[in-house]
């Protein structure tokens, strides 16, 4: 035997060099959930370590990741008090995020590069993306508007990164407009350009309060049996003029992942989602798998698949643990 794939795993150096892909600190994104007020803290049961936070303490948990290498946030509003038909808790004023995005800008300026989340399900009535009409149907058109400004009061609030995760048609355009036109060109958009309609996202809307009341999302988040779609759908968030795209979730949806890094040339970031990341942690708690290698190896596949960017909520510990250095 002249070929020997052996030869290369033989020692830990040997394997390390081989490597194809490399997990490292850099490319992590830590989500957070944002809560009004001051010195509140919840913890989230579907998700055992991680907690709602409100602004004050958001800014000492950033200071703390920050410290083991996480550069990159993700936030995501849990706002208090009543909703409203066209979620205009998201946009109007000085709402709950942008007043996060501020803080954040103060503490840590261009250290932390702040991504927002922007749609409107956990602050409409009908716990859905977009605005519903009489049938019950999320209007396409008539929401563009709305995330816009939504993106335009996380943009003035200093955002780096917007990330529309609504699935409308159109809206990463919508927001690129919005913001050129009132002065936000430098502002980024990161668009959950393939988004699946999935289960795996139940412990988020425990998480963020986010369920619809009615129905689900399947009319505006793409068929988990429709990749070739969702590559498409997301190719054309490219030539709205998206600065980076998304696959969400990422481990069932390893090949949109692969289809899609084959088709752009942009960044690709992947969403290591909330039923994800509770999956891996019900399982440790169990005793079922050790949480350590399970976690490196997912990060692993996301990276290996194709993903440039890992969204995860196991970042934080991750490092801290030294799973990844
Ligand atoms: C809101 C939104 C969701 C997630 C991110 N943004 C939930 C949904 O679409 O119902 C899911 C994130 C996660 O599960 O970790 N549009
Ligand atoms: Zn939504």
């Amino acid at each position: 035997m002249r070929v020997r794939p052996r030869r290369l795993r033989r020692t830990a150096v040997l394997r390390d060099l081989a490597a194809e892909v490399r997990l490292s600190a850099a490319e992590l994104i830590q989500p957070h959930f944002v809560l009004p007020g001051e010195g509140a803290r919840q913890s989230i049961d579907a998700m055992p370590g991680i907690e709602r936070q409100s602004v004050d303490l958001l800014v000492e948990q950033v200071k703390a990741d920050l410290d083991l290498g996480i550069r990159a946030v993700l936030l995501f509003g849990v706002p208090s008090g009543e909703k409203h038909p066209d979620g205009r808790g998201a946009f109007e004023g000085t709402p709950l995020v942008a007043r996060a995005v501020s803080a954040l800008r103060e503490a840590f300026d261009d250290r932390v590069c702040v991504v927002t989340d922007v749609c409107l399900c956990a602050y409409t009535q009908s716990g859905h993306c977009g605005v519903v009409d009489a049938r019950g149907e999320v209007v396409n058109d008539a929401t563009l508007p709305l995330l816009a400004r939504m993106a335009l009061a996380h943009a003035r609030a200093g955002a780096h990164v917007v990330a529309p995760s609504d699935m409308m048609d159109g809206r990463v355009g919508a927001i690129r407009d919005l913001l050129d036109a009132e002065g936000y060109s430098e502002t980024a958009i990161l668009s959950y350009a393939a988004k699946f309609a999935s289960a795996y996202y139940g412990p988020f809307r425990e998480a963020a309060g986010s369920a619809p009341g009615k129905g689900d999302r399947k009319g505006y988040q793409a068929d988990p049996r429709d990749g070739r779609g969702a590559v498409r759908d997301a190719l054309l968030d490219e030539e709205e003029g998206a600065d980076m795209l998304m696959v969400k979730p990422a481990l069932a949806y390893l090949d949109v992942i692969a289809h899609l890094r084959a088709q752009t040339d942009l960044p690709l970031a992947c969403y290591n989602v909330s039923g994800e990341y509770s999956m891996v942690k019900a399982a440790a708690r169990d005793g079922l798998v050790d949480e350590a290698s399970l976690v490196v190896e997912n990060l692993v596949a996301m990276r290996r698949a194709g993903a440039d960017l890992l969204i995860t909520y196991h970042a934080r510990e991750a490092l801290r643990a030294g799973w990844i250095s």
